[in-house]
């Protein structure tokens, strides 16, 4: 047996390995089905994440929801989790260092959950697991690989609060979502 969310969570404890943890009232460290086919990374928590140690609990979050219902999952059929643990001050963008202090936390969630399926929620998420540079206005709504997961790499869902016409592009890349899922369903028997 490898290693489980909760052993996970307890190697974080009360995480200092970056200055993240001066500014944070929460670490967020994941929600959802521990055994999900189905893994949501996003990048970082917001302000309301960090309150209530929830990731997508804000405007983005709630847009997520409806996302999900599109490819027809729920948030508590999927496992939701971020690149960062911790808030970034101001919600500015994550930096290296701290990327690197806290990916083998998400790393090992991955390994605990063992999904089938990945779907990565902007550049960092996307960048991060699909170790490209390619970025998210050509990779969003197609299928990758990375190792024995598939990965599917949306817009963020912030993006589309900010640039409406994203909202549509979403949701139609959600439902193709939904499309793969049935096919897996079919073909790997889950
Ligand atoms: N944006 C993210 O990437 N993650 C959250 O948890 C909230 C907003």
């Amino acid at each position: 047996m490898g290693v489980t969310l909760d052993e996970v969570r307890a190697q974080m404890g009360d995480c200092r390995r970056c200055m993240l943890c001066e500014g944070r009232t929460n670490i967020v460290f994941g929600v959802g089905d521990p055994h999900a086919r189905v893994m949501v990374i996003g990048e970082a928590p917001g302000k309301n994440e960090d309150l209530q140690g929830e990731p997508f609990v804000g405007a983005a979050g709630k847009f997520l929801d409806e996302l999900l219902t599109e490819a027809g999952l729920t948030r508590e059929s999927v496992f939701i989790a971020n690149i960062l643990k911790c808030r970034p001050p101001g919600n500015r963008d994550p930096q290296v260092a701290e990327i690197e202090q806290c990916v083998p936390f998400l790393r090992d969630q991955i390994r605990a959950i063992h999904p089938d399926v990945l779907v990565t929620l902007g550049n960092f998420s996307t960048k991060f697991v699909l170790k490209t540079e390619r970025g998210i206005t050509g990779l969003h709504g197609t299928v990758q690989r990375a190792g024995r997961f598939v990965v599917v790499p949306m817009y963020h869902p912030a993006a589309a609060l900010y640039d409406p016409s994203k909202r549509e592009v979403l949701k139609k890349d959600f439902a193709m979502l939904g499309d793969l899922l049935e096919k897996i369903r079919e073909m790997w028997g889950r």
